[in-house]
């Protein structure tokens, strides 16, 4: 029995030494070690054997399995070894492959314009005030001095959602409802941003949605002479110091007197060229003082307090400041002009 199982160990030896794989050593291992394996097969005899001799050859039988196992372990150990070198060799980083560029994202154009502005006036002592699109019939021309009748109603054709509700048509609804919140409080020095609604075509230069940005200040003793300086303020900031402005009368039902402001053309500076059509100027936004039913219904004794208001089309002020020529590119989102904007 002793030299069976020594035979076993050499030929278990012998074929373990020429294994390829893996697998082969599991099958190996199997093989000789298994439950039906010729090692188990012998120890299972021992029973037959007398008392003398079957410490000795349980001794053999362990030492032949110890030393089986021990190949095998080691072989094991070589696999698993070969095994983490070939994974961290596929799944080496190279650390010096110059990077990817990633591709940045950028604040549109209108937002920095809109920004800019903003910076101004909080420079000037303004807060931002925000409202509803859709607004309350009520708040966008009712409160402004327009009853459901009034002719200038259709200065600003609108989008009705029902009777009482509509997209704002201007930021103006702004102004009622600061006025409202601030319960005569004194002073309001706001400008709102955002955007609003007309049921106009569009084209180059109209855009049934566009944004707007108004301007508000009541207190008492303000006057025409404050707008003006506010205004020529604005504008040389951002048209730059040599800018001038033009103040015509105008019409708007919430302000009184109403004027329009023109700014001396920043392309030409002022002497007459295409985009000022020759005229040197360039119409900018609308402004007067508060139409005192506006401060009353808003809750502001116009006996006691004035103020002044404006109110400027965005777009229209970023296309002047950077020769845009057409309105519906801030709405369509072509990367290639969206790119002219990244680094300003
Ligand atoms: N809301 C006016 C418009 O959209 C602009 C404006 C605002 C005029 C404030 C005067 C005062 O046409």
């Amino acid at each position: 029995m002793k030299e069976r199982l020594e035979a076993l160990k050499l030929e278990a030896l012998q074929e373990l030494s020429g294994v390829q794989s893996q697998q082969e050593l599991n099958d190996l291992r199997i093989k000789y070690l298994g439950k039906k394996g010729p090692l188990t097969e012998v120890l299972r005899g021992m029973g037959a054997l007398s008392a003398e001799e079957r410490p000795v050859i349980g001794q053999v039988a362990n030492d032949v399995r110890a030393a089986i196992e021990a190949v095998i372990e080691e072989k094991q150990a070589g696999y698993q070894q070969q095994e983490t070198e070939n994974r961290l060799r596929a799944e080496m980083i190279d650390v010096t492959l110059p990077g990817r560029p990633s591709q940045q994202g950028a604040v549109h154009p209108l937002s920095k314009v809109i920004q800019e502005i903003e910076d101004i006036f909080i420079g000037m002592g303004y807060t931002v005030a925000e409202g509803p699109e859709v607004e309350q019939d009520y708040y966008n021309f009712e409160a402004l001095n327009l009853p459901k009748d009034h002719p200038a109603r259709d200065m600003q054709d609108s989008f009705y959602i029902t009777d009482e509700i509509l997209m704002r048509t201007q930021t103006s609804p702004v102004q009622v409802r600061t006025m409202e919140k601030r319960q005569g409080e004194v002073p309001i020095k706001i400008i709102c941003p955002g955007k609003v609604y007309r049921r106009d075509d569009d084209d180059a230069t109209h855009s049934h949605m566009f944004t707007q940005i108004e301007g508000l200040v009541i207190d008492r003793n303000v006057r025409m002479s404050d707008l003006k300086g506010t205004l020529l303020q604005f504008v040389q900031e951002m048209y730059g110091k040599e800018t001038r402005i033009r103040l015509r009368p105008s019409f708007f039902p919430f302000t009184e007197p109403s004027v329009e402001v023109d700014v001396s053309c920043a392309m030409c500076g002022g002497v007459g060229c295409r985009t000022c059509k020759q005229t040197g100027w360039l119409e900018i936004l609308g402004a007067g003082m508060v139409h005192p039913r506006v401060l009353e219904m808003g809750g502001y004794d116009p006996k006691e307090y004035t103020g002044f208001a404006f109110g400027m089309g965005v777009e229209r002020i970023a296309m002047l400041k950077y020769g845009i020529e057409d309105i519906r590119h801030f709405y369509t989102n072509d990367l290639r002009f969206l790119k002219q904007f990244l680094h300003l």
